[in-house]
């Protein structure tokens, strides 16, 4: 059973995604790697980032797929650091047991070097 399904499956990830998508457009440093981007586009960016945390599934998400999505954004480290540090605090807030949050921020950090491509 992935995580995905532990915790509820789509109605959870949708109030994820919901609450992860405020935060991220709140934050100017994260929103600007989305301007252009149609709001579609950036719904579902929001719904793979969390969907891909949660485990589901993860053969979607080729590590060359990972890398050419994101190339030419300029992701900094502290902005990849940012975005993970605000799903963080959301799966505290849901709940989550302290070692899945673990295991999620362990997977999430074992794709940072595919998609930051600028140290600050
Ligand atoms: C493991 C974490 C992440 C996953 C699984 C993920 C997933 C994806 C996917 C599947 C795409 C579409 C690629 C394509 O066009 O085929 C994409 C594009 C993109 N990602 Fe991510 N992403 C992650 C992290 C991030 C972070 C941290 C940021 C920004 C701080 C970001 C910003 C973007 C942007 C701006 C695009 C281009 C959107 C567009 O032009 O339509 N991603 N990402």
């Amino acid at each position: 059973m992935t995580l995905f399904d532990k915790y509820g499956g789509v109605p959870t990830i949708r109030l994820i995604v919901k609450a992860f998508y405020k935060q991220v457009l709140s934050r100017p440093n994260l929103r600007r790697y989305f301007e252009g981007v149609d709001m579609d586009r950036l719904i579902e960016h929001q719904v793979e980032f969390i969907a891909f945390a949660l485990g589901k599934p993860k053969t979607h998400y080729p590590d060359s797929n990972l890398k050419e999505g994101h190339r030419g954004l300029g992701i900094t480290s502290a902005s990849y650091d940012e975005a993970v540090g605000i799903l963080h605090g959301i799966l505290s807030n849901f709940q989550v047991e302290h070692d899945d949050i673990n295991t999620i921020l362990g997977v999430l950090y074992s794709k940072r070097h595919l998609i930051v491509e600028r140290k600050v």
